[in-house]
């Protein structure tokens, strides 16, 4: 593939332009959250199938001639990809990059940040359900809360901007500290966000009874706080910010019950090249298979711009307009194609 110049940013069916990329490097993950990955098996991604570093930069280098600025690393967990910071280095070289962001589980941060840092990734979101070590156990079967908390404070002391913490809320899981997350978040200064339990491929277990609502969990912030105050200005986020008297801001990401799909401007690469257009899309489009072949830049550039320029996706408001719901999508489905995965396509 060689260099091409920069064209406009290219729209969709419902005017919404190519915006960010989220790239997930590996389907892996050393959690098993119950609200994602609850089974005791899983299909993994074959090996030979992963795309290499290069081939992903190549591939974000066609993305940003066609109008993206910002990506983020997810996953599965994107640290257990080896030499992650290689990754960055090649994509923080690309000239039309303005944003390179990392969601993380944060168990392998401590030892990461610093390189993270260095190699030129600009901001880290850290996943953080709970502050207790024995919760956090039975919600991850896995007992390493406390490296996760000394990942959070490798990523400060590495010098990333403030970190913002996902925290998805569980009726009778964890939503009793949604006030203890929000003390915790504001003596780090990180902003933390409150996500609502979506029903998404990997959430098997998922009933509508255990979703704590954005309007449920702003109540009980202020009744504690007092009156919170919308910020504004979300653009193409799905994060809505509030901030509190004192000052410190949070956000909710209500995807279950006030979908932002009106703005959505993101798409998925998998870690084996498939392209989704929408988080609960049913197929991907298949990049790997022409990257591999050795098709021209500009082959791969008409299948993007063809494919976005059609794209109609309003996965999160077309669920919310489903009369009955239960898991999206039922176990032996997601056996099948582990691309259904929220862990395979990115968290
Ligand atoms: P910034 O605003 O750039 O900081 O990042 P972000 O909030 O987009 O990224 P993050 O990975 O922290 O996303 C937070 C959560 O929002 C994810 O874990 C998902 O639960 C949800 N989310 C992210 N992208 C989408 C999306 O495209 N659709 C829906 N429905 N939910 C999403
Ligand atoms: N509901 C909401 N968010 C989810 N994530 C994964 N599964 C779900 C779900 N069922 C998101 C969380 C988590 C990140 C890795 O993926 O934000 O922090
Ligand atoms: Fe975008 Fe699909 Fe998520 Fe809606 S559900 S915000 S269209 S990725």
């Amino acid at each position: 593939m060689c260099e091409s110049s920069h064209s406009e940013p290219i729209s969709d069916v419902h005017g919404r332009p190519l915006g960010q990329l989220r790239l997930s490097v590996t389907d892996r993950c050393n959690l098993r959250c119950r609200y994602c990955m609850p089974e005791q098996n899983y299909e993994w991604l074959p090996h030979d199938d992963l795309l290499r570093y290069e081939e992903i930069a190549d591939l974000v280098t066609i993305f940003t001639d066609a109008g993206v600025r910002k990506v983020r690393l997810t996953g599965g967990e994107p640290l257990l990809r080896r030499d992650l910071e290689r990754l960055v280095r090649l994509l923080a070289a690309n000239a039309h990059m303005e944003d390179i962001a990392m969601t993380t589980n944060g168990i392998l941060l401590a030892d990461a940040a610093e390189r993270l840092r260095e190699a030129g990734l600009g901001r880290v979101t850290v996943s953080l359900d709970t502050l207790r070590p024995e919760r956090f156990l039975a919600l991850t079967r896995r007992d390493l809360h406390r490296r996760v908390l000394e990942g959070i404070r490798a990523a400060m002391d590495a010098g990333f901007p403030p970190l913002k913490l996902d925290m998805v809320v569980m009726r009778g899981v964890n939503d009793d500290e949604i006030l203890p997350m929000l003390d915790f978040a504001r003596e780090l200064r990180a902003e933390l966000r409150f996500i609502e339990y979506m029903d998404v491929g990997g959430a098997t277990h998922w009933s509508a009874s255990e979703v704590v609502s954005r309007g449920e969990i702003l109540e009980r912030i202020e009744r504690h706080h007092g009156g919170v105050e919308a910020i504004g200005g979300q653009g193409s986020a799905p994060a809505e910010r509030f901030a509190l008297p004192d000052g410190s801001t949070f956000g909710v990401i209500a995807s279950v019950t006030a979908p932002f799909c009106r703005d959505c401007d993101r798409s998925r690469l998998t870690a084996d090249g498939q392209w989704y257009l929408c988080l609960y899309a049913a197929r991907g489009i298949d990049l790997r298979g022409p990257v591999r072949r050795g098709a021209t830049r500009e082959e791969i550039t008409s299948l993007i711009t063809a494919h976005w320029s059609a794209r109609t996706d309003r996965g999160a408001e077309e669920r919310r307009a489903a009369r009955s719901r239960g898991p999206l999508i039922a176990i032996e489905a997601l056996r099948q194609d582990p691309h259904l995965e929220m862990h395979t396509r990115g968290g």
